[in-house]
């Protein structure tokens, strides 16, 4: 499903973002994908995904 799409970000590659290359805040999501740059609509639901899947990841770490 895409998150944003003035700039195709599907929820996968914010999660492959998250989980294989580490990134941790919507700061450096919107470095790499330039997520929420334009009409700005997709950047809760990211915000969402981000907060989910790092939580999960630290839910299964522990
Ligand atoms: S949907 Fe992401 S900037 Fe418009």
């Amino acid at each position: 499903m895409f998150v944003c799409l003035c700039h195709s970000v599907s929820d996968k590659k914010l999660r492959r973002l998250i989980l294989e290359d580490g990134i941790s805040d919507m700061r450096e999501i919107r470095r790499c994908t330039a997520l929420g740059s334009q009409c700005g609509k997709c950047v809760r639901q990211a915000k969402e995904i981000l907060n989910d899947t790092v939580a999960a990841q630290y839910k299964q770490a522990s």
